[in-house]
């Protein structure tokens, strides 16, 4: 995957396919699909590391995610989130997260949202770092926003985003998630940009889609919001086979002997 084949992608209503990813193992598999990017999302913090929402990752831990995942997938396109707070500190902060995050193997950097941040987009821009955007549902400010809820449902909301959508690609961005809008409001905002836009419970209408790996696998029965498909019922099947097993020691079956040193 090459980004400046994104526009072509775009123009040819070619879907880009994008996933989160935070580990090795698991990039090892991803890297020999048929799945276009990987996205190292600040998602870890939850579905990694248990935590409530994606604030206390910070720069350094998603340097080893972004390492590991380079490690499994060395031939995909790796986008990494910028942490809670990361690119609102000072320019020389931010270059010093974006120089760590392409160090540990990343192609591009993600921030969310625009106000306050046109001109920090700029410069990682100018630096030489592809930068991809995100509005509506951004989870870094889950406290402003009152919690995890769809965005852009009332008309003043719609024209602010798709006034945001606008102003990341006019401060260089490559393409731009929207999480969380209507999916009538996600077309427009498709139809008005030149850059393509990669939906998460944003509908049919974008160029792409991302989901994270963990809802995709059904790894936790828990989370199940409108937008989710799963393709594996995966916390079943990771349970069956820890059962199985539990099961296999205390009856004695495992190990088999083929499954023993002999001598
Ligand atoms: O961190 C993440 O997983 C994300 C996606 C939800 C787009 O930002």
């Amino acid at each position: 995957m090459n980004i400046l084949k994104l526009p072509e992608r775009k123009a040819g209503h070619e879907k880009i396919v994008m996933v989160t990813c935070y580990d090795y193992t698991s990039a090892r598999i991803i890297g020999q699909s048929d799945v276009d990017m990987i996205l190292v999302g600040d998602s870890a913090a939850m579905v990694m590391h248990g935590f409530e929402t994606t604030l206390p990752i910070d720069t350094a831990m998603m340097a080893h995610h972004v390492a590991a995942v380079r490690r499994g997938a060395p031939g995909k396109f790796i986008v990494a989130d910028l942490p809670f707070l990361s690119y609102r500190k000072s320019l020389s902060e931010t270059m010093q997260a974006v120089a760590e995050l392409m160090r540990a193997g990343a192609q591009a950097v993600k921030l969310e949202g625009i106000a306050g941040n046109e001109e920090t987009i700029r410069h990682i821009v100018q630096s030489g770092v592809p930068v991809m955007g995100h509005v509506g549902l951004t989870p870094q400010s889950v406290h402003q926003l009152g919690g995890f809820h769809v965005q852009g449902s009332s008309q003043p909301d719609r024209t602010r985003l798709k006034a945001d959508a606008l102003d990341c690609q006019r401060a260089g961005c490559f393409a731009l998630v929207l999480e969380c809008v209507p999916e009538s409001l996600a077309a427009e905002i498709t139809a008005a940009l030149t850059i393509p836009t990669i939906g998460i419970g944003a509908g049919a209408d974008t160029d792409g889609q991302v989901l994270v790996m963990h809802d995709l696998l059904g790894l936790n029965p828990d989370f199940k919001p409108k937008f989710v498909r799963r393709y594996l019922d995966g916390n079943q099947q990771w349970l069956d086979a820890f059962n199985q097993y539990a099961h296999d020691v205390r009856e004695g079956s495992f190990p088999a002997r083929e499954e023993r040193y002999a001598g």
